[in-house]
């Protein structure tokens, strides 16, 4: 299996609540390193944009507020499988559905404020890597 970057991001409800550090240690003691880091809190425009295929669901105005409610960390993962790796520490969408000890079964408050974003597919993380890092601010770790 080839080494694949995926995009996190750790959502407000995480960084205010002091994980941030938490969830960097599920992912390095899985065998996944950190490429690229940024602390953001992100515009109106920045998280529409990044949402934009949700944009007729009718949960994306709150998903929307939600993710410029406070500070986010984006992180860029580097790993074998990665993509998949990242989503099965991720655990489901909804906390209620979470696999015990995945991110999400241990931090998340709900299927809206749910700790973290990870990207579906290698396709996806390869946008939403570049939507918000230039290129020299990610590193091959691998
Ligand atoms: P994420 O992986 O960031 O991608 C889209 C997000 O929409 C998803 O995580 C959830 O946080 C959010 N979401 C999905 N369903 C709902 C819902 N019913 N209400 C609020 N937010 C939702």
């Amino acid at each position: 299996m080839a080494i694949e970057k995926t995009l996190s991001i750790v959502k407000p409800n995480s960084t205010l609540d002091n994980n941030i550090g938490n969830i960097m240690a599920v992912f390095e003691k899985n065998g996944l390193r950190i490429s690229g880091a940024k602390f953001a809190r992100l515009s109106k425009e920045k998280a529409e944009g990044f949402y934009i295929e949700h944009k007729e669901r009718p949960f994306f105005g709150e998903l929307v507020n939600f993710m410029t409610s406070g500070p986010v960390m984006l992180i860029v993962l580097e790993g074998e499988n990665a993509v998949a790796k990242n989503r099965e520490l991720m655990g489901a969408t909804n906390p209620a559905n979470a696999a015990e000890g995945t991110i999400r079964k241990l931090y998340a408050k709900s299927v809206g404020e749910n700790s973290v974003h990870g990207s579906d597919s290698a396709t996806a993380a390869e946008r939403e890597i570049a939507y918000f890092f230039e290129r020299n601010e990610v590193m091959n770790r691998f």
